[in-house]
């Protein structure tokens, strides 16, 4: 993969967080330092690269969040304070979370994605609107669990725009290193607040991203996560008591179902796969990531579609836009980047395809299929 690539670098901003997280869970503030400001770096580039790249209004989000956690954590390097011990519980913590921007991705920027665009609108849109047609109550869990690349972030924050309520949002990588010390306590606020803004009625969505890497039961219990599970699963029974009328909705999102236990997964009783795209979701999802590039009329776009089977949505966002970066850069070296570039053609797709491998290997596949087949009937 070009070491400029977008998913490349998102992968990259990821990991950069997740060793934050886990440097800053030990203690080691010098090194959580060195690696927050690494994703922040990743993430400022990847908004300088793309400007318009869906996600942009998360990731901006996150690089706020990073940015204070490195400030706190100078402060507590120099301060020599204890890292979480005597520190005030801060309800800004959890209004952080809610977002004030809301991403610009709406179900319309969404390739394909039927069943569970479907999905979301019956168990949380048509019940907002007309929660008198739902007499036996409607889903308050929901789990988006599918292979990387292929939509569920991206669901979510459609979600955001779709209904006309608050979006809390809360990534794994951010949440963990503000749930650090008494994490179960900030757990039972974030539900809190979450009953406070919806007392008016208005719909309220906790979206939990990476989930597994939250609640999972590989996690060790030396920082507390078991009760975070505990606090977590309690107020999941609080929310899916029938006689409460609220909009509060909670949204996880993971790539590793199986690393969740079947406790949490109950307590999701709607459970949407989102899997890789099939032949018509790769046409879409060309047509999509075409819309804004010139394309020759060489390009037949069915067949490339059957050319990119086993390809993720963002594989295949990655293949477009390296095919295009081979017209620009050409206009770069041949006229010194004056005048257009030339539309993208078949051989350039052939050129980019040649070295590139699905990211998502079709054992895994399998692991997603059976996993589904096991646990939709649970
Ligand atoms: N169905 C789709 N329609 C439009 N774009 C898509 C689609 N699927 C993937 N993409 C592109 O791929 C990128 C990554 O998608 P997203 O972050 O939603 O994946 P994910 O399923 O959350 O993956 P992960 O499990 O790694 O978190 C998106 O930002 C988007 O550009
Ligand atoms: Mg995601």
């Amino acid at each position: 993969m070009s070491s400029s690539s977008l998913a490349y670098l998102e992968n990259m901003a990821r990991n950069y967080a997740i060793q934050a997280v886990l440097k800053d869970k030990e203690g080691n503030f010098g090194e959580a330092i060195k690696y927050y400001k690494g994703a922040i770096r990743v993430l400022t580039k990847i908004i300088q690269l793309y400007p318009n790249n869906a996600l942009n209004t998360l990731y901006k989000e996150w690089i706020d969040q990073y940015k204070k956690r490195v400030k706190d954590l100078e402060n507590l390097r120099t301060s020599l304070i204890p890292a979480y011990g005597g520190t005030q519980e801060k309800d800004s913590d959890i209004d952080d979370m809610i977002l004030r921007d809301k991403p610009k991705v709406t179900f319309n920027d969404i390739a394909d994605l039927r069943n569970a665009k479907k999905a979301i609108t019956e168990s949380i849109i048509y019940p907002t609107r007309r929660p008198d047609l739902f007499p036996l109550g409607w889903p308050r869990g929901i789990l988006l669990f599918g292979p990387p690349g292929c939509g569920k972030t991206l669901l979510a924050a459609a979600v955001a725009n779709e209904i006309k309520g608050a979006f809390i949002h809360a990534d794994a990588a951010s949440i963990m290193s503000k749930w650090l010390g008494d994490a179960e306590k900030k757990v039972a606020r974030l539900f809190k607040k979450a009953r406070e803004l919806s007392s008016s009625g208005k719909p309220v969505i906790i979206f939990i991203d990476e989930v597994d890497s939250l609640l999972g039961t590989f996690s060790n219990e030396v920082g507390g996560e078991v009760r975070v599970r505990n606090q977590f699963l309690q107020e999941m029974d609080g929310l899916m008591d029938k006689s409460e009328k609220h909009f509060i909705f909670v949204i996880a999102a993971t790539n590793k179902p199986w690393k969740l236990d079947n406790a949490f997964i109950r307590r999701f009783t709607k459970r949407i796969y989102v899997p890789l795209p099939n032949k018509r979701a790769r046409i879409e999802l060309l047509k999509l990531f075409m819309k804004k590039i010139k394309v020759s009329p060489n390009v037949d776009i069915e067949k490339l579609a059957d050319m990119l089977e086993g390809y993720t949505g963002s594989d295949i966002r990655d293949i477009v836009m390296a095919a295009h970066l081979r017209t620009v850069s050409e206009l770069f070296t041949k006229n010194g980047g004056k005048g257009e570039a030339r539309p993208v053609t078949l051989e350039d797709f052939m050129f980019v395809l040649r070295d590139r491998k699905p990211s998502v290997s079709k054992d895994l596949v399998k692991v997603f299929d059976s996993w589904y087949s096991k646990f939709k009937a649970l």
